[in-house]
């Protein structure tokens, strides 16, 4: 095989773990192997001795771990025959669908909240050429008129209660654990559709349990089992925590929320598709949900873009916000290692970016004099 040792995507590194037969056309666009970048200064902003990560999602190829899902319900689908996909967005699903749809030749239609979304996932699905339908509703009557139109029409459902989407998603725990060499004591998301920390924790439990004596002999198809991955032992599973924005917080209300809203649009939801299996994997894991106030979601992505030079989008801050509240109580004890997966890039909001700005951005005369001025006075 030539370049035998380029990477290619997730699912050609895990072919063995996922349900994909060995000659499939793989639709993909490299997507997973992104970074577990360890934080140096959060820890000591809330005066904690944690390890404390961040698995930033969003330097997946259209900037958000949806890709990981993506490739694998677009391959599935095109393999079965599909001519068209359709999903109901807050903005990734859609602008992932899009590029995937792309890349496979096949149509894509995206329903989304009408003014919603952020700029930068409306300007992928368009640049994608999918059809944009902006709904008067938000995603929960999206994620409904979707699951009803594919019922009447030959179209593939591609948000996350597509099987293959969780499949996908699940290698984000299997690239952890090879990195750790072990499983983290807890696993930090923000919960939205709740998919996400379902698919997870199908690859902690895969994780531990595959291979022989826990070992994860499977865990790299790349080198043939030879490089240090292979020996990777794992023999528990995280606490699984999910954090909602306290304005779209069902699993905190205890019952579905018909009117959610935040500035974290990405997860303004109120009716999560996948939400016995999320109650499921905070029971098992031991883990908990918690809530945040939109200040404190955007404080935490203020913190990771000035003090760590992590970019992310509001709603994936919610994770780090979380676990900080959360180190800071104890509640995560000291010691602990600890991963919060960042879920999509910050340039796919750059309206709230840039509303936080304050005076950040100054405007001077094109002189010398002036630029010299305003710079020396900032040193
Ligand atoms: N973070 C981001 C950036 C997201 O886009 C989403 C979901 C989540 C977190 C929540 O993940 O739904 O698996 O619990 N976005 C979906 C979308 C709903 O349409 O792009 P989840």
């Amino acid at each position: 095989m030539p370049f035998r040792h380029r990477y290619t995507g997730l699912i050609s590194k895990y072919l063995d773990r996922l349900p994909v037969q060995d000659d499939v056309r793989i639709i993909g666009l490299g997507e997973g192997n992104t970074p577990l970048i360890q934080l140096s200064k959060l820890p000591r902003v809330v005066a904690r001795d944690v390890d404390l990560f961040v698995k930033f999602e969003g330097l997946n190829p259209t900037g958000s771990f949806k890709d990981r899902g993506m490739t694998m319900a677009v391959t599935k689908a095109v393999d079965e025959g599909a001519k068209a996909i359709i999903c109901a967005s807050t903005g990734n699903t859609s602008a992932s669908a899009a590029a995937y749809a792309a890349r496979a030749g096949i149509a894509c239609f995206v329903l989304i909240p009408d003014g919603k979304i952020a700029l930068g996932k409306l300007a992928q699905a368009i640049m994608h050429g999918a059809q944009v339908l902006q709904i008067r509703g938000n995603f929960d009557a999206g994620m409904r008129l979707v699951k009803e139109l594919a019922e009447q029409a030959p179209l593939t459902i591609v948000n996350s209660i597509n099987p293959y989407r969780l499949q996908g998603q699940k290698t984000a725990a299997f690239e952890i654990v090879e990195e750790l060499e072990r499983a983290p004591d807890y696993h930090c998301l923000p919960v939205g559709n709740a998919g996400n920390i379902t698919a997870h924790w199908i690859g902690y439990c895969e994780s531990s349990g595959s291979g022989q004596d826990g070992r994860l002999t499977e865990a790299c198809t790349l080198c043939d089992g030879q490089c240090r991955f292979a020996s990777a032992v794992v023999d528990k599973r995280p606490r699984m925590v999910g954090y909602q924005a306290a304005g779209s917080a069902p699993f905190m209300r205890g019952a579905p929320v018909d009117d959610p809203d935040t500035v974290a649009t990405a997860i303004r939801i109120g009716h999560p598709q996948s939400w016995q299996q999320a109650l499921a994997v905070s029971r098992e894991s031991g883990g908990w949900f918690d809530e945040l106030s939109d200040e404190e979601i955007l404080q935490a992505q203020r913190l990771l873009a000035d003090h760590e030079g992590v970019f992310c989008e509001p709603a994936s801050a919610t994770s780090v916000a979380g676990a900080l509240r959360d180190i800071r109580s104890g509640r995560i004890p000291e010691g602990s290692t600890v991963v919060c997966t960042l879920t999509g890039h910050g340039l796919k909001d750059p309206d709230v970016a840039i509303a936080q700005a304050g005076d950040a951005v100054q405007t001077v005369d094109a002189e010398l004099e002036a630029v010299r001025g305003a710079i020396v006075d900032r040193l």
